[in-house]
């Protein structure tokens, strides 16, 4: 049987989107006809198990029978012995990963700080989705900008994290972990700030190794289904008219899910 796709939503800033980009692509491959895992790596916040809470709510009041995942919500372990809690963390991603391995594909939501649960899952990405703001103080998530002329200096923390997991994946299975970067929220506002961002992030992109994807706009489609569960995609399921914005925010997100795969054609450099 094939293994499932590991889709690991990461970066270690608050707030940019990893938890909301996971619930849709949940959905989005649930909605073509895919069986999907999902996990969230961040139980002590929540967001995707509270989202997915809402939506078998809304699915038991409305009665109609949208799609779900298969969850799991996973705790770090709390063990005092700091080596043996992380060997715990890592045998928990284990185990559910096996109890996941009859799905197409695997999202997981980690949280925006380093924990050896959130390492573990790294290690086992295939994808790995880095949503940024479209500003210079997230760019400094991934690399040292310093100056008028915003001169690279170096890696930042987890840029090297994300490095070391990729070299214990190579060592582990030879597998490589194709990085995406995703610029999120983006508006017209601030447009000149934006290209520089744009810039930075394209000659980084050759530099650390990463995709750079094309984004996503600030919609409030992407944040006003929270409470009932839903996404842009469940719309015309709940019988509600599509707006042009909800066209052009599928679209989005029919982008990613589109470069996610494109990797796949390619041929690997051995053969
Ligand atoms: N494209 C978007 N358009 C509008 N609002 C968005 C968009 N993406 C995210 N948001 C909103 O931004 C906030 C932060 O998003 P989210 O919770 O997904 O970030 P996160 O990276 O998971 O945060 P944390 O690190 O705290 O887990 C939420 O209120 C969410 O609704
Ligand atoms: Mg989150």
């Amino acid at each position: 049987m094939a293994q499932p796709k590991i889709i690991v939503l990461g970066n270690e800033k608050g707030g940019t989107g990893k938890s909301t980009v996971s619930m849709h692509l949940v959905v989005s491959y649930l909605a073509s006809g895919h069986k999907v895992g999902s996990i969230d790596v961040d139980a002590r916040q929540g967001t995707l198990t509270r989202y997915l809470e809402n939506r078998s709510k809304t699915i038991a009041s409305s009665g109609k029978a949208l799609p779900m995942p298969k969850h799991r919500s996973l705790h770090t372990s709390k063990n005092t012995d700091h080596g043996q809690a992380e060997k715990e963390d890592y045998a928990l991603v284990a185990e559910t990963l096996q109890a996941l391995e009859d799905c197409d594909v695997i999202i997981a939501d980690t949280p925006g700080n380093n924990t050896s649960l959130s390492e573990a899952l790294h290690t086992r990405a295939d994808t790995l989705i880095t949503p940024i703001n479209d500003s210079f103080i997230d760019l400094d998530m991934l690399v040292r900008v310093e100056g008028e002329a915003h001169e690279i200096l170096r890696p930042s923390v987890y840029a090297e994290m994300v490095w070391e997991q990729r070299k214990k994946r190579a060592l582990r299975d030879r597998g490589s972990i194709d990085w995406i970067v995703l610029r999120n929220r983006l508006t017209m506002i601030n447009a000149h700030n934006k290209g520089e961002v744009g810039r930075v992030l394209q000659a980084l992109s050759k530099r650390i190794g990463f995709r750079l994807g094309e984004g996503f706009c600030e919609r409030v489609i992407f944040k006003e289904l929270f409470l009932s569960g839903l996404t842009v995609l469940d719309l015309e399921q709940m019988g509600t008219p599509l707006k042009i914005s909800h066209i052009a925010a599928r679209q989005e997100l029919k982008t990613l899910v589109t470069m996610i795969h494109s990797e796949e054609k390619k041929p690997s450099p051995s053969s």
